[in-house]
């Protein structure tokens, strides 16, 4: 089968030919119709998660994939071979990911089965941005006295968190550049920052002088300066980083609840997310569409961060 990997730690990803595996027991193999590019892609290929995880190599890139179950393994009994499936396919241990023909998944893992209505491509973009946005969301704990920033508001994460927070009746400032504000306002955001144009923390300082309640951040890395974005909280606020950039201790000591988010998919996590996109009730912008040759290309485009949507890539 096609597969992109990595043969070692940062080096370039590359398209192999490869054995398709074999489902072990509790385990389906699954024909995979779509990837999707996260930023943790490359992140795990540079070695993000080489101290805590055991890697196989050659290892298959990709986490977020969607497709149809082809086999199962021994003792599988929640799904048969047919349904169509989504989800985090990435599994470093053994070498599997998205970005390949095939995977094999724990019937138990995180997966779940996806609306006929569904496309593979929309499937595929949601697992890691859409369940992060959602999840962190909901530690926000916002309602319509809420204003909230989303720092980073105009790639995956961002787009599905500016919905799931419009649904809770608070006040959204999502950052972006000119060309995407209006896009970014009928997903739901009152107020575009341009982020170009002048420190995002000095615009939201002018526009709330007595603070906001909120401030998801998408953009700080880990070891990154988050002091500026948790000037802007009252007390009693809420500050939300995805890289692992907080301090929760220590802006405890100033009132504000931090949290690092990791984004935590179940299956009923993601059957909400699945059904909510299948109506339209959950838009993502899909930029590209790109078969695998193409996917060494799009992980490097991914890691310049000027990401405006999703990237699948066509197995
Ligand atoms: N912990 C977790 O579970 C988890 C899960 C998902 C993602 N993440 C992390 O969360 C971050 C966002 O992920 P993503 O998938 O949304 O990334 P993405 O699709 O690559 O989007 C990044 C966005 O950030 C914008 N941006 C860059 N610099 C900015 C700045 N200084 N101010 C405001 N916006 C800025 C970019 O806009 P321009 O193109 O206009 O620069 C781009 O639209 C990544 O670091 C990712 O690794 C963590």
């Amino acid at each position: 089968m096609k597969a992109v990997v990595v043969t070692d730690f940062a080096t370039e990803p590359t398209l192999a030919d490869l054995p398709v595996p074999e489902p072990g027991p509790g385990q389906l193999l699954v024909r995979l119709h779509a990837a999707a590019v996260n930023p943790f892609d490359w992140k795990v290929a540079d070695g993000a998660l080489k101290d805590a995880v055991p890697h196989a190599f050659p290892l298959i890139l990709g986490s977020d994939g969607a497709g149809v179950v082809e086999r199962t393994g021994p003792g599988v009994t929640r799904l048969q071979p047919g349904d169509r499936v989504y989800g985090q396919f990435m599994h470093l241990e053994t070498g599997h990911g998205s970005y390949a023909e095939y995977t094999v998944a724990d019937q138990n893992g995180t997966i779940a089965r996806i609306p006929e209505i569904l496309p593979y491509a929309l499937a595929a973009a949601l697992p890691t941005a859409s369940v992060t946005a959602y999840q962190a969301v909901e530690a926000a704990k916002l309602d319509d006295r809420h204003t909230l920033l989303i720092n980073g508001a105009s790639g995956g994460v961002g787009q599905s968190a500016i919905q799931f927070a419009a649904r809770t009746g608070a006040r959204i400032l999502a950052t972006g550049t000119p060309e995407l504000a209006g896009y970014l306002k009928d997903l739901g955001a009152h107020t575009v920052i341009d982020f170009t144009r002048s420190p995002t923390h000095h615009q939201v300082a002018a526009l709330h002088p007595g603070g906001i309640d909120a401030v998801l951040d998408l953009v700080t890395p880990a070891g990154g300066d988050i002091t500026p974005l948790a000037g802007l909280l009252r007390p009693g606020g809420t500050l939300i980083n995805t890289n692992y950039a907080t301090d929760p201790d220590a802006l405890a000591a100033r009132d504000i609840r931090a949290v690092n988010l990791g984004n935590q998919p179940t299956p009923e996590v993601l059957t909400t997310l699945a059904d909510l996109a299948a109506t339209g009730a959950l838009r993502v912008r899909i930029t590209a569409e790109v078969p695998i040759d193409q996917a060494p290309a799009a992980v490097a485009r991914a890691r310049t961060g000027h990401t405006h949507g999703k990237t699948i890539i066509i197995p």
